[in-house]
């Protein structure tokens, strides 16, 4: 078995089961992605980009009960059965902790390039058809309601409010809309543009029937 192969199985064990947003078919586009990415950089490594990209979410707090636990063990992992240096595991995991927007929302973290194609690759996946999909999943499981004008859109996401209940709606206005301006490669940006306005499209004609 190849690496990359073991790595998939690896990703593909831990995210079984997730009703969150963050299951395997997401795993499998943010791959897609990040493949999709990597054609303007062809001296990037390869497999370190999609290994991340399989495993970004692997030990996500909001995710796994420990995360400290879920590390040491995905580490152990691709040291025993995907055979990986521990040089590339630690490139891995120092991309995985500092990537995630959760993170990024107060000071933005300095990721190395491969790091940069899978926060766009990620990144990506929360818009377009997908992104609407995948914000209406998690707010209905986290008891948000649809949208409510009572409750106007935060002016400012901050680390400290980031995980406060909102509305599906709101969630366009405080993060969504404002991922394109955050991407890091032009291609990424490009695709982020169009799916943001089919975004945009979408919520206007949500406005306009309700
Ligand atoms: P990440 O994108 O870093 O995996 P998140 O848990 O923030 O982490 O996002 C997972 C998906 O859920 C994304 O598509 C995101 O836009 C969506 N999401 C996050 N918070 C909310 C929210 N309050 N309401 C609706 N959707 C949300
Ligand atoms: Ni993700």
């Amino acid at each position: 078995m190849d690496q990359l192969t073991a790595i998939a199985q690896i990703a593909q064990e831990q995210a079984v089961g997730d009703r969150s947003g963050h299951d395997f078919a997401h795993i499998q586009r943010v791959v897609a992605n990040a493949r999709r990415l990597l054609a303007a950089y062809p001296t990037v490594d390869r497999t370190l980009v999609l290994a991340t990209a399989y495993l970004h979410d692997y030990y996500d707090e909001k995710l796994v009960a420990d995360s400290a636990q879920a590390k040491a063990a995905l580490e152990q992992k691709l040291a025993v059965t995907a055979g990986l240096p521990k040089d590339d595991i630690n490139q891995i995991t120092f991309i995985i902790d500092h990537m995630s927007f959760a993170k990024n929302i107060d000071t933005r973290q300095p990721l190395p390039l491969a790091g940069q194609i899978v926060q766009d690759a990620d990144r990506l996946d929360a818009l377009g058809a997908v992104g609407i999909f995948r914000a209406i999943r998690y707010g209905a499981t986290h008891g948000s309601p649809d949208y409510d004008p009572a409750i106007p859109p935060r002016q400012q996401l901050t680390a400290a409010n980031y995980r406060q209940p909102s509305t599906i709606i709101n969630h366009f206005y405080e993060k969504l809309f404002t991922l394109a301006g955050t991407m890091n490669t032009p291609a990424a940006r490009q695709m982020a543009e169009e799916r943001t306005a089919f975004m945009k499209q979408f919520v206007a004609e949500y406005m306009a029937e309700i």
